[in-house]
């Protein structure tokens, strides 16, 4: 079975949240193994990394980036790109934060940007708007219309569980396409990055 990570920070509760969803979706999935890890753990031991073949990036917008914590864990990894020990793997990110836009782009293609330096493999978010099907908007998966990577809006002051159930739904069904994917092609991209 494969084995994927959800990697996130989270200092109020909703990216954990999110984090949570999307781990079930890759479990609902059944292709794949999921852990859940905190960023700040793995700020220590980077290298446990290594272990996943897909690795699911998540983290609050803090003024239009990563937050300091995942930063902090991303440039512990300066060793694993030295070594390239990440590359061939899956990757993908996600974004929580209080806007509808709130610059959370820009989160996403720091993940981005930082897992094409590692050699890894970019998964976007292949879910359509459900609104455009005439789906409530707060029920539609993907309503923030973001395909880079999972956005999702935790309301100002709302309870860390209090999302629209579009965000939910929409996260769990990234974390199955994401799974999907993995089983697809990563088998795949590994075998022949070995070879080469
Ligand atoms: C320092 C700081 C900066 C923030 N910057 C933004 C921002 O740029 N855009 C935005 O929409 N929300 C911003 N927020 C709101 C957070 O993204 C939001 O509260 C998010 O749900 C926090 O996630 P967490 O509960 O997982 O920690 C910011 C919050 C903090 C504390």
């Amino acid at each position: 079975m494969n084995k994927i990570a959800v990697v996130y920070h989270s200092a109020h509760g909703h990216t954990a949240f999110i984090a949570g969803e999307i781990a079930e979706g890759v479990a609902a999935q059944g292709d794949a193994t999921v852990a859940v890890l905190k960023a700040e753990a793995l700020i220590a031991r980077p290298d446990e990394l290594v272990a996943y073949d897909g690795l699911i990036l998540g983290s609050p917008t803090y003024l239009g980036g990563v937050s300091g914590v995942f930063k902090t864990m991303m440039d512990a990894t300066g060793g694993l790109w030295k070594r390239q020990e990440l590359a061939g793997k899956l990757a993908a990110g996600f974004t929580v934060s209080s806007l509808p836009a709130g610059d959370k782009q820009s989160t996403l293609q720091s993940m981005f940007t930082f897992c094409m330096q590692h050699g890894m493999i970019w998964v976007g978010n292949a879910v359509l708007p459900e609104q455009h099907s005439g789906v409530a908007y707060d029920e539609a998966s993907n309503r923030l219309g973001s395909w880079t990577g999972l956005m999702a809006q935790a309301r100002h002051g709302a309870p860390s569980d209090a999302f629209p159930p579009g965000d939910s739904k929409g996260a769990r069904l990234f974390g199955a396409n994401f799974s999907r994917t993995l089983a697809r092609v990563g088998r795949a991209q590994i075998v022949e990055r070995v070879a080469a």
